[in-house]
């Protein structure tokens, strides 16, 4: 199967629900917190010029296969999923009500992830990186990163970060191969991760 990166400003608008949907096999937070907040990250990502974004499309389908983010702030993404506040209130009470395990670990997560970056402002934040379940094992997760690795560079980023769950053993797998190391571990609610760092 032959397929071709793209930048994400190359991306029609109306498919931001197929890079949503790919999205929905991480088993991250955000994927709990349901498709309206992934489709709605997804489009603040598309409008934010500091994010490096790629998405791999298959040649001869066309179909959206894949795609990675990554950021200098992560924090300014996920932040301004709150700012629509009758949106983000109705959000919030539903899953309040359906999964509240998964409210208490937002909770968790938003204390947690402050300061990851060290405030370094020649850092990046490989953010997500996914590729739908039937295109797996194929080593395009491990491109779409090194692509997150070459924008960064090429912006004039020195570093890049990743966090990784314990378990997640694809991406630790992709991660390392593509020159990180492990920095940490640490637990951060239901989560057990590992911190990665690498040079651009
Ligand atoms: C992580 C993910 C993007 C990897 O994409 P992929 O295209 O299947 O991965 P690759 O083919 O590039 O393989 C990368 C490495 O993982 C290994 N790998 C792939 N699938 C694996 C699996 N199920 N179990 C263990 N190792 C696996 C490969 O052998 C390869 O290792 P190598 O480079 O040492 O040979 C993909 O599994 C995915 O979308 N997962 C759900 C979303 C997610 O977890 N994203 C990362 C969030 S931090």
């Amino acid at each position: 199967m032959n397929y071709t990166l793209h930048n994400l400003t190359e991306l029609d608008r109306a498919l931001l629900p197929r890079l949503a949907e790919i999205h929905m096999g991480d088993r991250g937070l955000l994927s709990k917190l349901g498709f309206p907040f992934v489709l709605r990250y997804f489009e603040i990502a598309y409008k934010d010029p500091r994010v490096i974004g790629v998405y791999a499309q298959d040649d001869e389908t066309g179909e959206l296969i894949g795609y990675g983010i990554a950021s200098p702030e992560p924090e300014s993404l996920t932040s301004q999923l709150t700012h629509d506040k009758s949106w983000f209130i109705k959000q919030i009470i539903k899953i309040l009500f359906t999964r509240p395990h998964v409210f208490i670990q937002l909770i968790i997560s938003s204390i947690t992830i402050k300061g990851q970056m060290n405030n370094d402002t020649e850092a990046i934040e490989c953010v997500y990186f996914s590729v739908d379940p039937k295109y797996r094992g194929q080593k395009i997760g491990r491109t779409l990163q090194k692509a997150l690795m070459d924008g960064g560079r090429a912006a004039g980023y020195k570093k890049i970060f990743a966090s990784i769950e314990t378990w997640n053993k694809a991406s630790l797998s992709a991660t390392l191969a593509n020159g990180f190391t492990i920095v940490k571990t640490f637990r951060e609610g239901m989560y057990h991760r590992h911190r990665l760092e690498s040079k651009l």
